[in-house]
């Protein structure tokens, strides 16, 4: 039955901003299978689902485990059929390797000399992203990268501008065809002003709904593209116990107070990600999973388009009745 849906329904495509790139209304998010170091089969069985049900956006990190690796496995011989998101920083080169001992030590010489100003800097030096960008494309096994994000850096760290920079470089020498930036709140914000990127990526879910009125319709002025991520709150209201991991914590403590009725019933993860589709200014949401079969069902989801404009109120509503200003974007 829900086969027969999604072949008669397609998800959505979507320009991307002013990139001239196309994108399905659903993506696939790739943090999951590094994290929880799926198996080979399995992330075939993924990269299976989406490219069959029309998903063609695949959002990945170098910081994501084995991630890159694995996509650019499953994706070999298929390149061509989706474009390939993925990010630099907060990932460093082995101290035993050529490159980890290089751009230690000259860390090391800039301190002495009094250059080096703050503890970001070796994560975010141009020659670590540089190096970032470069092994992506090894592991992903491909000739180019559709976008390359900065991996949340601070405010200051995007001020400083030599990380831009490393960026536009990459676009230049064709290594990458986009540029953006991934995070939330104030550097969002300034990402999006400082003109320099096609796209950002901030979390949109209905436990999170900062970014809807602080950075999409700004998005949208500069014509952005913009992606969603933790599209679905990270289903956390399927858990019954607080989360041990602290970034978990903070959407649960949230869906405790919300108490969205939606959540109750059988259809719960439709509503929260058809939500998440429906807000104006989105192009793509990019979920997690570990589990082809929750992939289908999402892309199901996705194809049956916009959530009802009454319970796309409710939600909204109930967001602007509950949260507090400290219920800012979450990393
Ligand atoms: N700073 C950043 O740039 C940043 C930060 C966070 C996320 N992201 C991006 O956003 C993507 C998505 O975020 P996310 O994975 O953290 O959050 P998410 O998509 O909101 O939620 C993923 C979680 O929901 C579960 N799930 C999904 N569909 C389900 C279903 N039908 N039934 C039951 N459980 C289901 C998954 O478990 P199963 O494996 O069991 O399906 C997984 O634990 C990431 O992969 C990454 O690409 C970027």
């Amino acid at each position: 039955m829900a086969a027969r849906r999604l072949a008669c329904m397609a998800i959505e495509m979507r320009q991307f901003g002013r990139t001239g790139m196309r994108v399905s209304a659903l993506g696939f998010g790739a943090a999951e299978i590094g994290f929880e170091n799926a198996s080979d089969h399995v992330v075939d069985a993924i990269v299976g689902v989406a490219l069959d049900t029309g998903i063609n956006v695949i959002d990945t990190a170098a910081m994501y485990s084995d991630s890159e690796e694995k996509i650019g496995r499953a994706l070999r011989g298929r390149r061509q059929q989706c474009l390939l998101f993925t990010k630099c920083g907060r990932f460093l080169p082995s101290r035993l390797s050529a490159a980890g001992l290089h751009l230690r030590l000259g860390m090391k010489l800039r301190q002495i000399l009094g250059k080096a100003d703050n503890a970001e800097s070796l994560t975010w030096d141009p020659r670590a992203l540089r190096w970032n960008i470069d092994e992506s494309l090894v592991r992903l096994r491909t000739d180019w990268i559709d976008l390359i994000q900065l991996h949340s850096c601070s405010e200051d760290t995007l001020r400083r501008g030599e990380v831009i920079e490393v960026l536009q470089r990459a676009r230049q020498a064709g290594k990458v065809r986009h540029i953006g930036y991934t995070g939330d709140g104030p550097a969002a914000r300034y990402a999006i002003q400082c003109g320099q990127f096609e796209a950002v990526q901030v979390s949109i879910n209905i436990a999170d709904q900062d970014a809807i009125d602080l950075t999409v319709p700004l998005a949208q002025q500069q014509c952005m593209g913009v992606i969603a991520k933790r599209p679905i709150a990270n289903a956390l209201w399927r858990s019954p116990q607080r989360p041990e991991s602290i970034h978990n914590q903070t959407y649960w403590d949230r869906l405790q107070e919300l108490r969205y009725d939606f959540l109750q019933d059988e259809r719960a993860f439709e509503t929260a990600i058809r939500f998440t589709l429906s807000i104006p200014g989105i192009q793509t949401a990019i979920v997690g999973t570990t589990n082809p079969a929750h992939l289908r069902h999402h892309a199901e989801f996705a194809a049956t388009g916009a959530l009802d404009r009454h319970q796309f109120d409710r939600i909204r509503a109930r967001w602007k009745a509950v949260a507090s200003p400290d219920w800012v974007g979450q990393m």
